[in-house]
């Protein structure tokens, strides 16, 4: 079994220089505390940034504490203090982190980020690429390192790469906005499976794909050229056992044993009856809602001032990305508004506030959420928050309120905490004053049912899910691989094709020979293309075919002149070398009258849609509409039609298109009639959709199919491309 690489921007272990020597400490955050657990299973290697650039210390002293790192299967990436101030103090935290939260006015679009954002990608996958072995899996972690996947993959393609969005991924109107937003997306698509905390944040992503990459997407299955990649939801737990076994352990400390923060926090229990404690933890972000929520609980004193001198909100804010403006006024913002209320509300015996802007060690965060009556956990928009579940799992005695912002991720699971909007300050006074108020026994119903949740949904579940479900997609694509049709497969084909006394090439048009185009009429072959299939008609003993959905008109105009054969509407017409057409079924148009006022409804109600009238069947065209709406629309128009029409028709769903023709035509009967078994003893036939199914399954088994895409086919081989068609074609024309 390979080894995980986990690759995330920073390691969970921070060196900083403290005078001469250099401390080790935990990284904070809910991507560093997650996957700490995680790599704990010894076949875990963690690539990331130790917190330090590399110029802040001497290459004497830097080995010693890479190697004790690389003890604990650290594997870190040296930045210097340039990079981190180009790189962490740019595109990541100026631009995707305020964007992807919805903080646009604080987002900074600036090249040059751009570029360090690539070179900085470059340079962390260039480092796993060089830790690589086979059978790895490779596991991306976050914004900081969205093309990290697709540079992995273009340089070792076999290597199994999942990706994981601690953040939320805004709608398509927020991520629209961003300048570099095609780069973006195919960076995250180089990997097999990507992870989100939501299904919003998935339906965002999806939704952002369609729309610009313009991909196809079956149900989560993004289409990326000949890969499939799967996107899913994975909402992270926490280390459920590690918060309740350190608070049951807490619930035991005699007097000596507790901590001075301890100590003072049950002072505070003690001063008054009925007085309590709302707890807030956070790093100061502007995402996390610290102002609305001093505000809020400012609100909350002047309009319910009976628990003045009861209620005592304690706030521990961490420390984070201080070099940044925007957290640099947020702090002066939050220290103003921590020294008005308190200012206003303070008496000899009681601060309402009591601030602390610092990180705290494991075992105060456990009693500060175990001596706090409430948790306030309010951000205006967070990916998921730990610190919410991990509040929970701490009230080993049940009791306990939690009130919880509709933004956080968390909330999409933690139902039984009261809900608020976190912009709402008027309900969020009230949710205190609820919260305070809330019977013991339904503040033990409601945790007991978030406990359930959270003890079964660890972060150890959640990584073997998305670990489970890595190995799936490696499995699916291992089994429904058809062989690529490689150099050595082209080498091989091309000596049987010329040891082979007659030829057939059987080729498919649109998306085999020519790109699809948003106008039909212009995906037109170009010079190069038709001195190929000129030469090709050259050869002796060879005849070549095209088989396409196109009417005669089109194929006549690109083909006419050339003595090759043409099927035109999937095979209801033919015109075989140097003859005329023939039709090979009476035309019976009756049926396309009826339909045609349901394709006109569907066709102005769906902007962006057209109709094409072919001699013998019907085709409704959606590739310039908005994707989501016409995927609704297909859905709608299937259905329409599937009760109207008789057995003699069939639909069928093309490459942005539903076509109705009848049934007794198609591309495997036409070319059925075009093989010659005493004859051919060389059969090529190419095709990139499902209409050309029909004729791989239909050829005898002797035949090469080649299927353009890695879709689910029954073609014998696969290529990427319609380059790779046109160069085994030029290979065959070449001895
Ligand atoms: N945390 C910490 N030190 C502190 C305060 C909090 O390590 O002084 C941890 C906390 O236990 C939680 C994480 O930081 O696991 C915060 O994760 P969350 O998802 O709530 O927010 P994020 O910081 O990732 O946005
Ligand atoms: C969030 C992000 C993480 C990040 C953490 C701490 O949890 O999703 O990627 O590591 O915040 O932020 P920092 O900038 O200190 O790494």
């Amino acid at each position: 079994m390979g080894k995980n690489v986990i690759v995330s921007n920073r390691l969970p272990i921070q060196i900083t220089k403290v005078e001469n020597s250099f401390k080790f400490s935990a990284t904070s955050g809910g991507l560093a505390t997650g996957l700490h657990s995680v790599h704990q299973h010894k076949n875990s290697l963690w690539v990331g940034w130790p917190g330090i650039g590399s110029d802040e210390m001497e290459t004497s002293a830097w080995e010693p504490l890479k190697e004790s790192l690389e003890k604990n299967r650290y594997a870190p990436v040296s930045l210097t203090t340039k990079e981190v101030d180009e790189f962490y103090y740019g595109l990541p935290n100026k631009c995707l982190w305020p964007l992807f939260h919805y903080f646009i006015e604080y987002s900074i679009f600036n090249k040059s980020h751009w570029d360090t954002y690539v070179e900085i990608n470059r340079k962390f996958s260039n480092e796993v690429i060089a830790l690589l072995e086979p059978g790895d899996t490779v596991w991306v972690q976050d914004y900081q390192l969205m093309l990290c996947p697709q540079m992995i993959k273009e340089a070792c393609p076999g290597v199994t790469i999942g990706f994981f969005l601690h953040i939320p991924f805004p709608s398509f109107e927020i991520f629209r906005i961003f300048p570099w937003r095609e780069a973006l997306l195919k960076g995250v698509l180089g990997s097999d499976l990507i992870g989100f905390h939501t299904y919003d944040y998935e339906r965002h992503f999806i939704s952002s794909v369609k729309r610009i990459l313009r991909l196809n997407v079956s149900f989560n299955r993004v289409s990326v050229g000949s890969r499939e990649v799967v996107v899913d939801t994975f909402p992270m737990g926490i280390d459920y056992e590690k918060f309740e076994s350190a608070a049951s352990a807490h619930l035991q400390h005699g007097d000596t044993e507790k901590s001075e923060l301890k100590n003072q926090l049950e002072v505070h229990k003690k001063s008054s009856e009925n007085s309590k404690l709302i707890l807030s933890i956070d790093r100061l972000d502007y995402t996390k809602g610290v102002v609305n929520r001093m505000k809020a609980f400012d609100l909350f004193l002047s309009k319910y001032p009976e628990y003045l001198e009861k209620i005592r909100l304690v706030m521990l804010t961490v420390p984070s990305r201080a070099n940044v403006p925007d957290y640099k006024k947020l702090k002066k913002e939050t220290d103003e508004i921590v020294g008005r209320i308190n200012g206003k509300y303070a008496t000899v015996n009681w601060t309402p506030i009591w601030y602390y802007y610092r990180s705290m060690a494991f075992d105060d965060l456990i009693d500060l959420y175990m001596t706090s009556d409430i948790a306030m956990i309010t951000p205006v928009r967070d990916g998921m928050n730990l610190v919410a579940k991990e509040f929970v799992a701490t009230r080993v005695n049940g009791d306990g309120v939690l009130i919880l912002s509709e933004m956080a991720g968390a909330s999409k699971e933690l139902h039984e905490a009261v809900l608020v909007n976190p912009f709402d300050r008027n309900a969020m006074a009230d949710a205190i004053k609820d919260a305070i108020t809330m019977p013991q026994a339904e503040q033990k119903m409601r945790n007991k049912e978030m406990q359930k949740r959270l003890r079964r949904y660890t972060v150890n579940y959640w990584a073997k899910e998305f670990m489970t479900s890595l190995g799936r997609v490696t499995e699916e694509k291992e089994q429904g691989l058809v062989t690529e049709f490689a150099s050595s497969v082209t080498e091989a084909v091309t000596h049987q094709f010329h040891k082979a006394k007659h030829r057939l090439l059987l080729l498919d048009y649109d998306g085999t020979l020519v790109r699809f185009n948003e106008n039909p009429e212009l995906a037109i072959p170009d010079q190069e293309l038709l001195l190929l299939l000129k030469q090709l008609t050259k050869l002796p003993n060879t005849d070549v075919a095209i088989v396409s959905g196109r009417d005669q008109k089109f194929l006549m105009k690109w083909f006419g002149a050339l003595p090759i054969i043409l099927v035109a509407e999937h095979g209801y017409y033919v015109r075989p070398k140097n003859k005329e057409w023939e039709a090979k079924a009476k035309r019976q148009n009756k049926w396309m009258e009826d339909l045609n006022p349901i394709f006109d409804a569907f066709t102005d109600r769906t902007p962006g849609t057209h109709i094409e009238y072919k001699q013998n069947s019907l085709v409704w065209h959606y590739r310039k509409a908005d994707p989501e709406l016409a995927a609704g629309r297909v859905v709608e128009l299937k259905t329409v039609l599937s009760s109207l029409i008789s057995d003699k028709l069939s639909v069928m769903d093309m490459d942005k298109a539903l076509e109705v023709v009848e049934h007794q035509i198609n591309k495997g009967s036409a070319v059925m009639n075009l093989v010659d078994s005493a004859k051919h003893d060389f059969i090529f036939c190419a095709g990139d959709d499902v209409t050309d199914e029909n004729m791989f399954t239909n050829l005898p088994d002797s035949a090469i199919t080649v299927k353009v895409g890695r879709k689910l086919t029954e073609a014998k081989y696969y290529t990427d491309g319609i380059e790779s068609i046109l160069s085994i074609l030029s290979q065959f024309i070449t001895r």
